[in-house]
């Protein structure tokens, strides 16, 4: 069975209860379908009932099994807007600050969340990724001793031996455009949660990507990636860590072992840390359009709850199985 069809499954086994804010898009209702009959997840969407069932009968859906949920009407909005201004008024946020942003669905679909009204949240076929990440670092924040929420791609590669058997997590490609050691080494540790919890490598190896070798070049941005390595390994001895390694040293055995001689990941790495969100965004679609490999995320990763981004060009299908990853991070 393949990767995704397997999460699916896995997922049908938790069936958890997952919000989708943008409950008028019609991908996300045609998704919301399929989510709720294969029994992947309970369903909720948000939007004004008439216009959710306007767009459901466009698009010949069946929503018999899916609950929405027009935030403005709901019998728990005082109360969610009450705890929205409770958690950001320290931020200055007013009252009425917090009763209007109550009312944007991607804010009343986090408090939802927050409030275990359900369990996860995917967002994204409308709105920009930093418009689903705001109100979910706001309001649901980084699980405990986590620094930095960060977004992992699950690629899979066809006809592809290296890696996990053509399986890899990138990272990060969506979140922190420069992070620092500290947070490079952090992504590396998350990532290798992730590779282990939603992919099923039991031992990842971890590859702290530049455009440095084992010390072949001299620079500020290699000295980053270094101290990020020295950092992660102190921090978490249990993992294979390495770095600073080029992309062909950290995956190609060949190029592994004669640039880096006594590593003990690289060659084999399957899960890749980017020094920074340019070359890991531009890295994982390169990857993604030219290999044309599956990537599945970005799954956001050290969030205290689920809640994950979907591209807006995404498919309904993507839908289904961003929920289903987020099912199992539940
Ligand atoms: N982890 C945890 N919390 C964070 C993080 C993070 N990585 N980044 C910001 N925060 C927190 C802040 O501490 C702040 O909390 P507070 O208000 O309680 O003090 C809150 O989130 C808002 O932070 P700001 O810095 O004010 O918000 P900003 O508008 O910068 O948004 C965001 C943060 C959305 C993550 C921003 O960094 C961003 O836009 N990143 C790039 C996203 C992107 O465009 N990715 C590429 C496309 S995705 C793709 O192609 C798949």
């Amino acid at each position: 069975m393949d990767l995704i069809q397997s999460m699916r499954e896995k997922a049908s086994q938790k069936y958890a209860t997952i919000v989708l804010p943008e409950g008028t898009e019609e991908r996300t209702v045609q998704a919301a379908q399929i989510i709720s009959k294969e029994k992947i997840a309970k369903v909720i969407l948000l939007g004004e009932k008439s216009q959710v069932e306007a767009v459901a009968q466009k698009t010949n859906t069946d929503l018999s099994e899916v609950t929405i949920i027009n935030p403005t009407e709901s019998d728990k909005f005082k109360q969610y807007a009450q705890a929205l201004y409770e958690l950001r008024k320290n931020k200055g946020l007013t009252e009425e600050d917090a009763v209007n942003l109550t009312k944007n669905p991607l804010y009343f679909g986090a408090l939802m969340v927050n409030s275990g009204d359900a369990d996860g949240m995917v967002a994204g076929a409308q709105n920009t990724t930093g418009d689903v990440l705001r109100p979910a670092l706001q309001i649901i924040k980084t699980e405990k001793g986590i620094s930095s929420v960060s977004g992992a791609f699950i690629m899979i590669v066809p006809n592809c031996e290296l890696g996990s058997n053509g399986i890899f997590v990138f990272a990060d490609c969506a979140v922190n455009p420069n992070p620092t050691a500290e947070q490079l080494a952090e992504i590396a540790y998350l990532s290798a949660k992730t590779a282990i919890k939603l992919v099923g490598i039991e031992e990842p190896k971890v590859g702290m990507l530049s455009f440095s070798t084992k010390g072949s070049a001299k620079h500020e941005l290699v000295d980053k990636v270094i101290e990020a390595t020295k950092i992660a390994q102190e921090r978490y001895p249990e993992l294979a860590i390495d770095g600073e390694l080029q992309l062909d040293a950290a995956i190609v055995p060949k190029v592994g072992s004669s640039k880096a001689p006594g590593s003990k990941v690289a060659g084999q790495v399957n899960v890749l840390v980017f020094p920074d969100l340019q070359a890991g965004n531009i890295g994982y679609k390169l990857v993604q359009r030219l290999a044309k490999a599956e990537a599945i995320g970005p799954v956001l990763q050290g969030m205290n709850k689920p809640v994950n981004d979907l591209s807006r060009g995404c498919s309904v299908e993507d839908i289904v199985n961003t929920v289903a990853m987020t099912v199992l991070q539940c």
